[in-house]
């Protein structure tokens, strides 16, 4: 059986007060009202890993991730992060690939199959972002384009590699625009990468593969997301900052 997971992106905000307030919120409102088995993830910016995760401790199926990763395991590289690292406070899930860092880091499909490759080989899980540009996907090619992202940054990857791999569809016309996908592009989509996946992998593999969406996910359209067959919970930006909504999301399957 695939997880069910929603994890909270954070992006660049929130100071380390307002972050640990949040995570105190959500925390508590996850061991008093979510009585379903979904993975609760909280991706907060780097400086704020190691006090979250103090934070969360042992609480159920809670965990941390970062938003990013240095491909290096160490070395002149200033201002970077490198995997082993944050392995060091304690993050379980590291976001990879997100649509802001392609559009303005300028990360690609290659370089972001190092990065996963790191991940790996630390024992970190990538939450691997793909998605497609508004114009993209007026064009209509947008399916072939994300699976090019997946093939191009995950196919190299063994079946018991690929096997711990969290997909993250986020359109990026619907990131932060409050236009979110309709319950039927998400499935199209998420049904279109799952049979990708078996075709490479096999049907197991892609039946356990988790594939969260992503991209102006809130309290009121998340149930309706969530009851597609192939999507698996989402990666939630804005509505990840107010604790009620996010919660009310996990709450959601
Ligand atoms: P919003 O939920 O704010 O649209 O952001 C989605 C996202 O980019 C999560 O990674």
């Amino acid at each position: 059986m695939r997880k069910k997971i929603v994890a909270g992106n954070w992006k660049m905000n929130n100071t380390i007060d307002e972050g640990l307030q949040l995570t105190s919120e959500i925390a508590s409102m996850v061991v008093d009202e979510v009585a379903n088995d979904a993975i609760v993830v909280l991706a907060p910016p780097y400086i704020h890993l190691t006090k979250v995760k103090q934070l969360i401790g042992t609480t159920k199926n809670m965990y941390l991730s970062a938003q990013n990763c240095n491909e290096q395991a160490s070395g002149a590289y200033t201002g970077e992060i490198s995997v082993p690292m944050l392995v060091s406070v304690g993050a379980e899930y590291v976001i990879l690939g997100h649509s802001e860092r392609r559009e303005y880091f300028n990360e690609n499909n290659k370089q972001l199959a190092a990065k996963v490759d790191a991940c790996l080989a630390n024992g970190l899980t990538p939450i691997f972002c793909c998605g497609e540009s508004l114009e993209t996907r007026e064009g209509g090619d947008f399916i072939a384009f994300v699976c090019q992202q997946i093939k191009e940054s995950l196919f190299h990857l063994s079946k018991e590699d690929f096997s711990k791999i969290v997909i993250a569809y986020e359109p990026i016309w619907a990131i932060g625009t409050g236009m979110t996908a309709s319950s039927d592009q998400a499935q199209e989509m998420h049904a279109a990468l799952r049979g990708y996946i078996a075709e490479q992998y096999g049907n197991d593999i892609a039946d356990n593969t988790s594939i969260l969406y992503g991209g102006s996910c809130k309290p009121d359209n998340a149930a309706e997301l969530f009851a597609c067959s192939d999507v698996d919970g989402g990666l939630i930006g804005g509505a990840s900052l107010k604790s009620r909504d996010f919660v009310d999301i996990v709450k959601s399957f």
